[in-house]
């Protein structure tokens, strides 16, 4: 196997614009790997890149450890799947897919073979005699999928390939594509603003702004661990609170958060470090009452206001000075009798659920 990527200091400029300002990224054979960040971060650019559509004004891009500066597009064993399908509307779904080996030296069969697999790893199969405009988005998809892994390429680049897709089918597509990139173990680099998509699908993501990368991890590396704030509040929702380090020792860090003082675990600041204090809404526990409860991190609070969602309720809490978001799990279809607006609860925050930040 192979399509080991390597970027180092990746830089590309139109004009005054820096669009990707000196991206490292290490992405392994046969990985998901995703780029995530907002629009005008340097995603494409970076894709573009990779493809050999556009040069780096700085840095290099190795594939399985060979240099790609001086091979045009055609020659990169790379694909890309764009956000339009871009399907030949008076071909069928057969000879969309077959386009792209008339370039290759594959004979008749062997090329009707190929075809016929790569629907099937997509289940287009049963229609490869419709026209693009007897198909719903979905199965376009499907089909601009199948259209780029015929090629066989190491690399595939997908270039937010579900963004003109309802939520419903791009959850399902989402499964489908997980799948199937593991069962033809080609690496994925794939495009998203929505991070729902890429904690789904990846293996690993990468954190990008302004054309740099925030930080790159497995999906419960960056959400439940981030490095800094950006991430911190671009995956999810949290609490963030501006704090300061009272002391700092082997137990943790103690941080006095408005007029609280909570401990956080790890040793990521110094005593008197000015710092921002967060954690996640669903590692907020709330319980009736303080009757037992001990422990770290333990407050008073009064329930401000309550919002159903579905899976979860959303409660913000008045700790004193603090207001805190916590889901509290639906697992009972509702929230508990107790929990209601102007309720007094106990509130607790494992040290461990809490983190500072420092960037
Ligand atoms: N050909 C170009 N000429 C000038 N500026 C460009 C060009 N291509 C991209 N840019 C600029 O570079 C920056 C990065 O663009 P890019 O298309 O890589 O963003 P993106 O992360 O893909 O965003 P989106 O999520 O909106 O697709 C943007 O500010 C964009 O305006
Ligand atoms: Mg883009």
């Amino acid at each position: 196997m192979s399509g080991a990527l390597a970027l180092s200091g990746l830089v590309k400029r139109f004009g005054e614009e820096v669009a990707v300002d000196g991206l490292d990224l290490e992405i392994g054979e046969g990985e998901f790997f995703s780029l995530l960040g907002s629009s005008g971060c340097g995603k494409t650019t970076t894709l573009r890149m990779i493809a050999g559509f556009e040069r780096p004004d700085e840095g290099r891009i190795q594939l399985d450890g060979a240099d790609l500066a001086q091979v045009p597009p055609h020659k990169r064993p790379v694909n890309t799947v764009f956000q339009s399908y871009a399907l030949f509307p008076f071909l069928d779904v057969h000879d969309n897919v077959a386009f792209g080996l008339r370039y290759q030296h594959t004979t008749k069969h062997e090329a009707r073979r190929r075809v016929g697999a790569a629907l099937d790893l997509v289940q287009m199969g049963s229609m490869a005699k419709r026209k693009p405009h007897q198909l719903s988005g979905g199965q376009q998809q499907r089909v601009a999928l199948a259209r780029a892994l015929v090629l066989e390429p190491t690399v595939l680049l997908l270039d937010e390939p579900m963004g003109a897709l309802d939520a419903k089918l791009r959850k399902q597509l989402q499964i489908e594509l997980r799948s199937l990139q593991k069962t033809v173990g080609t690496t994925f680099v794939y495009v998203t603003h929505d991070q729902d998509e890429a904690l789904t699908m990846s293996d690993r993501l990468a954190v990008l702004d302004k054309g740099r990368v925030k930080q790159v991890g497995t999906p419960s590396e960056v959400y439940s661990t981030p490095a800094n704030i950006h991430v911190a509040t671009f995956l999810g929702t949290t609490n963030l609170w501006d704090a300061h380090v009272i002391a700092a020792d082997d137990a943790g860090m103690r941080c006095k958060v408005g007029s609280i003082e909570l401990l956080v675990a790890g040793q990521d600041a110094e005593s008197g470090d000015a710092v921002s204090v967060m954690v996640r809404p669903e590692r907020v526990e709330v319980a009736a009452s303080p009757n037992g409860v001990a422990g770290a991190n333990v407050l008073q609070g009064r329930v401000d206001t309550l919002t159903f969602r579905g899976a979860h309720t959303n409660v913000v809490l008045e700790c004193a000075d603090l207001r805190i978001e916590a889901h509290v799990a639906n697992v009972a279809g509702a929230p508990p009798p107790w929990l209601c607006e102007g309720a007094e609860v106990c509130v607790q925050v494992s040290p461990g659920a809490l983190r500072v930040l420092t960037s």
